[in-house]
Formats: structure tokens, C-alpha cells, sequence
């Protein structure tokens, strides 16, 4: 596997990691609510700029237009049904955190659960089939391109900031949910 297709796949898994934490918090809820409301907080910050600025940038700024001058169709099909995707997780962040705000812990978590379902095939479809396709679509040379334009993205946003955000989930999940 390329680098630049490499970097995205290690991104999924920590993505996913911060899932399985999201959807364990549940049993926080009735016995600590205070640390349910705090690890939530964490995790809302984690899926926006970890998982929403840092990767969904990569694919929507650089991997998916590189695909779609390849092949035109693409863009229309599951390239766009991929942003789509992104658009719709952005808007379920924001009514976790309308909910958070309220203290409605259970729709919340109702919320979460649904949005870890949603991210969860998401990112199936992007291992199984968009990066097989991108592999096969862009040669060497066009991934080596990807893979400085995702590290330069990230340098933008900030590595370190990146690897805190990393680590902030193990935290979250020594902390025994
Ligand atoms: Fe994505
Ligand atoms: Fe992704």
C-alpha cells in the first residue's frame, strides 16, 4: 500500500478507536454524569478537528479531486456521496452538542450512537472501495504528490496538536469507561 493511502487507513483506526470510546461512554451516564459530560466534550472536540479537520481534509481537499480528474464519474457517484456523508456528520456533531448542552444525556448518547453507526460504514466504504480506486486510478508519482500535500496539511493545521488529540483518547480509554 502507498504512504498517502497508508496515512488515511492509520487515520481510520484511530477514528474508530475514538468511536468504540464514544459509544462505551453510555454506561457513564447513570453512575457518573459529570464524567460522561466531560469525556463527551473531549470526544466532540476530537471528531471535529481530529477526524473532521485533519482526515476529512486530505479526502476533500486533495485524494478526492485527484481522483475525480482521473475519472470524471466519480465524481458524481461515491466521491460525492462521501462529501455528502462528511456535510451530514458536521451536522450531527453540532446537535450532540445542542443536546450536551441541554443535559439530555440519553438523546445524546441516542445521537452519538447513531453518528458512530454512520462513521462507521463510512469509513468501510472508503477502505474497501475508494482506496482500492485510488490506487489503481493514480500512479506513483501522483501519490507521492498526495502524500507531501497531506503532510503539508496537517504541518498547516499543526502536528503536534494532531498527536495531542491522539493521545487525549488514550487517556479516555486508561481511564476505564
Ligand atoms: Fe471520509
Ligand atoms: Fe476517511
Amino acid at each position: 500500500m502507498h504512504q498517502a493511502i497508508n496515512a488515511l487507513y492509520e487515520e481510520h483506526v484511530i477514528i474508530i478507536q475514538a468511536a468504540g470510546i464514544a459509544r462505551d461512554a453510555r454506561r457513564l451516564i447513570d453512575t457518573e454524569p459529570a464524567r460522561y459530560a466531560d469525556t463527551m466534550r473531549s470526544l466532540l472536540t476530537f471528531f471535529r478537528e481530529y477526524a473532521d479537520q485533519y482526515h476529512h481534509h486530505k479526502e476533500e481537499e486533495v485524494l478526492f479531486p485527484e481522483m475525480a480528474q482521473q475519472n470524471e464519474l466519480l465524481a458524481d457517484g461515491v466521491l460525492q456521496e462521501m462529501l455528502e456523508n462528511h456535510a451530514d456528520f458536521r451536522g450531527m456533531l453540532d446537535d450532540i452538542e445542542g443536546l450536551l448542552r441541554e443535559e439530555r444525556w440519553s438523546d445524546a448518547q441516542d445521537a452519538v450512537d447513531r453518528y458512530c453507526e454512520a462513521l462507521q460504514d463510512h469509513i468501510a466504504v472508503e477502505n474497501d472501495e475508494v482506496f482500492h480506486m485510488a490506487e489503481t486510478l493514480l500512479n506513483a508519482d501522483e501519490l507521492d504528490r498526495v502524500r507531501f500535500r497531506f503532510e503539508d496539511g496537517d504541518r498547516e493545521r499543526g502536528d503536534a496538536r494532531k498527536a495531542e488529540l491522539a493521545a487525549m483518547l488514550d487517556t479516555l480509554t486508561t481511564a476505564d469507561l
